[in-house]
């Protein structure tokens, strides 16, 4: 991997994937805005830049330019996209790459409630994601629980990040960019499958949002320490 591994985040002009490339730009990563239109997303670069520093390492640029740069994408679209735009990045997605897909099916999308999850064939937005990209290339789950106020927001963020995936290795690379976010600790949550309940849990707390007017995140006790280690 590229030493300076910079990362794609699709989406990355709205609040979920400003947010994501906010902190890590402010972590000293390279980060790249990814956008349906390369202005948009170099506007995005600039507003991190007024936050994270003129030296912050944050560019923008079409999605495709953007994800054909990156080491690591990052997915933070709307499920109604997601496959979509896939199909359209994957001549640009380079074997190796990881994909952290932090999508979640709401029924918002199709016009439902946010409270609530579609079914996807696959399972889960992260499982159809993988069956989208390039071989080669590995898919993890992460980010649903890490609610776009709280990254937005000045300080550590009090929440935990569960990573699934079927690749030890990029599991590992997720959960790295996870604790460079002030607050967080990863836990490495086993298969790709139970993305579906990562993403089920994203509907849980936007409910609890709605009726007890909060910004909710989740925090997992019980475990050895080892858990949270990163290695
Ligand atoms: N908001 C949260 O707190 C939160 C928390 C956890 C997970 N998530 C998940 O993260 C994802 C992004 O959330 P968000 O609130 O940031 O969403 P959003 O503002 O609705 O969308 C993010 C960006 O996606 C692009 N986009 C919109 N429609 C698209 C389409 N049909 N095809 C391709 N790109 C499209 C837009 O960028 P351009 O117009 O510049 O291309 C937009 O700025 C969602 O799947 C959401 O469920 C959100």
């Amino acid at each position: 991997m590229n030493p300076t591994r910079p990362i794609a985040v699709l989406g990355g002009t709205g609040p979920e994937g400003f947010g994501l490339a906010l902190r890590w730009a402010q972590a000293g990563e390279t980060v790249i805005i990814g956008s349906r239109d390369a202005k948009r997303a170099q506007d995005a670069g600039e507003k991190i830049k007024q936050r994270a520093g003129v030296s912050a390492k944050v560019s923008g640029d079409e999605n495709s330019v953007a994800s054909y740069a990156a080491d690591i994408i990052v997915l933070t679209i709307p499920f109604e996209g997601h496959a979509t735009l896939l199909k359209q990045v994957k001549p640009s997605i380079r074997p190796g790459t990881t994909v952290i897909d932090a999508t979640v099916p709401l029924a918002a999308s199709v016009g439902g409630r946010a409270t609530r999850t579609l079914g996807v064939w696959q399972g889960s937005a992260a499982q159809q994601a993988a069956e989208l990209v390039p071989k080669g290339v590995s898919v993890v789950a992460a980010f649903q629980n890490l609610g776009a106020e709280l990254l937005n927001a000045e300080g550590p963020v009090d929440c935990d990040v569960i990573v699934c995936g079927d690749d030890p290795k990029a599991n590992q690379v997720a959960r790295t960019l996870a604790i460079k976010i002030p607050g967080v600790r990863a836990i490495d949550g086993g298969k790709l499958e139970n993305a579906r309940i990562l993403e089920q849990i994203t509907a849980l707390l936007i409910g609890l949002n709605i009726r007890h007017k909060g910004y909710s995140g989740i925090r997992i006790t019980g475990l050895p320490p080892s858990a949270y280690e990163v290695v």
